[in-house]
């Protein structure tokens, strides 16, 4: 019984071991690096391994992922190093499965949580599962000029979604904020957008019949 016990003890040991010191995916094996931008297209995020991004210069710098897959087991985020200067963040087509095969809300803070989230100016997300839109979702996005959130499937929208763009002295520097064609979120608190609405200059937000008008709901 022992000796049986022993090789698959072994076996495990050695499969944590190579979960431990798998080799990073350098950036170009997933994605492009066009300009200042990497584009990471019809690809598949590198599970268990982090990823390894070139150093580009202290221009802006944009991560596109487009027609991608991440799976939410074992998830690991974005590097810091050599994406110090991200200004530019989207997702367009993205899935994300969890261990039971199930597509689930796009993990974005487990996603980003070595970055410096405060230098990204642009986040964008369309076609994407988000899932429930609350005070977490954006935590340290505080940099955020343009937030635009489109032809998604949003579960809910807290009314305290957007708190966490709030500035310490108050208001935001949120200039553009887009939240239309959604599925899924049957009512938009308005009182979310109160945070950042004193800042905004540019906004498309619901206009489907089933959201309340403004000022209907208060
Ligand atoms: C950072 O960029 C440099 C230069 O492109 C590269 O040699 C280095 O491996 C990168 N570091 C990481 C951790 O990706
Ligand atoms: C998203 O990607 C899938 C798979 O590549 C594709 O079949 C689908 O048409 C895309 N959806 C949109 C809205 O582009």
């Amino acid at each position: 019984m022992k000796a049986a016990f022993l090789p698959t003890f072994l076996l495990e040991l050695a499969l944590l071991s190579w979960r431990i010191s798998a080799a990073p995916v350098p950036a170009n094996e997933v994605c492009t690096l066009d300009g200042y931008q990497f584009k990471c297209q019809n690809g598949v995020w590198p599970r268990d391994k982090d990823m390894t991004f070139p150093a580009v210069t202290d221009q802006t710098t944009a991560l596109h992922f487009e027609k991608f897959t991440f799976h939410e087991e074992n998830l690991r985020p974005l590097p810091a190093v050599n994406l110090t200067n991200l200004g530019i963040l989207t997702f367009d087509n993205v899935t994300v499965w969890n261990s039971a095969g199930k597509s689930v809300g796009l993990p974005l803070q487990q996603l980003t949580q070595r970055l410096n989230r405060v230098s990204v100016t642009t986040l964008r997300i369309t076609d994407t599962e988000v899932g429930v839109l609350d005070a977490s979702y954006f935590t340290g996005f505080r940099g955020l000029l343009s937030l635009s959130i489109k032809y998604c499937t949003v579960e809910s929208v807290t009314p305290d979604a957007f708190q966490p763009l709030r500035l310490e002295g108050g208001g935001s520097v949120l200039t553009e904020l887009q939240f239309s064609a959604n599925k899924g979120v049957k009512t938009f608190p308005w009182d979310a957008i109160v945070p950042v609405a004193p800042s905004i200059r540019v906004s498309i937000l619901p206009s489907q019949n089933h959201y309340p008008k403004y000022g209907d709901n208060r």
